[in-house]
């Protein structure tokens, strides 16, 4: 699917990576990349409102970042509320809306509650959907769907014939939301570590070797140029 422009993808879904990187190599503390990462996200929200996107989705949080040190899993979610909170008028203006994608049962009722707040306040947003993977991996995401279907099956309202790909698709954290055109996965890594595996079918994939904290506007077009170029044929000719 394609925006008012078809060289412009109506979904990006970026994998922001090499914060902790980028700090290193400015001799500075894992989370300080972080820090600027959230400039990043700011940067890259405003680019897709002014290109034309209309649902930008970040990897912010996967399920097998829990095995990251506590404290830097406790930070990540301090610094992920505060932003959030702090950004919500902005977002409001700016007429996005906020989705959370993910798990919702290992979070601090604080969290919870933060993350019910933005998602209730900018629910009127009409110009770009901001979809947050916070505690997300695409695995679990299939396994969920999994167990809504048999579930559905089991009582009656569907036979086991009639599940289709639309059936799984519905029943995914993403059943609102359009497959991505486009994935971005900053700091020159090349691989989707468990990322909308199932919507990225068709996605076309650029791996930047730029750190996310580097990622502001000017590479976010960057990046649109390279997808403007790409020739997308979906396995046909
Ligand atoms: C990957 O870099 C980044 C993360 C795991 C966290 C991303 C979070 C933010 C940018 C801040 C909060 C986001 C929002 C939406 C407000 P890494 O730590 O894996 O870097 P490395 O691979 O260089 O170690």
């Amino acid at each position: 699917m394609e925006s008012n422009s078809n060289r412009i993808p109506t979904h990006v879904a970026i994998i922001m990576d090499g914060n902790g990187r980028w700090a290193k190599a400015q001799g500075k503390e894992r989370f300080e990349g972080h820090i600027e990462g959230v400039d990043s996200v700011r940067e890259c929200i405003k680019a897709a409102r002014r290109n034309g996107v209309r649902y930008l989705t970040l990897y912010a949080f996967s399920t097998e970042n829990w095995g990251r040190p506590q404290e830097e899993v406790n930070a990540l979610m301090e610094l992920f509320c505060k932003s959030v909170i702090a950004e919500t008028p902005e977002l409001k203006k700016e007429g996005v809306k906020v989705v959370m994608i993910g798990r919702r049962d290992r979070f601090s009722e604080k969290v919870c509650s933060h993350l019910e707040q933005i998602e209730s306040s900018t629910a009127e947003g009409e110009n770009l959907t901001l979809v947050l993977a916070f505690d997300y991996s695409s695995r679990d995401e299939i396994t969920v769907a999994m167990q809504r279907i048999a579930k559905q099956v089991a009582e009656g309202q569907i036979t086991p014939e009639e599940i289709c790909e639309q059936t799984i698709a519905q029943n995914l954290y993403t059943a609102q939301i359009p497959d991505p055109d486009f994935i971005i996965r900053t700091s020159g890594e090349c691989r989707l570590s468990n990322f909308l595996l199932w919507q990225s079918s068709y996605a076309e994939m650029y791996f930047p070797q730029t750190m996310w904290p580097d990622f502001k506007q000017e590479q976010f077009d960057e990046a649109l140029e390279v997808y403007a170029q790409r020739n997308r044929r979906y396995g046909k000719l």
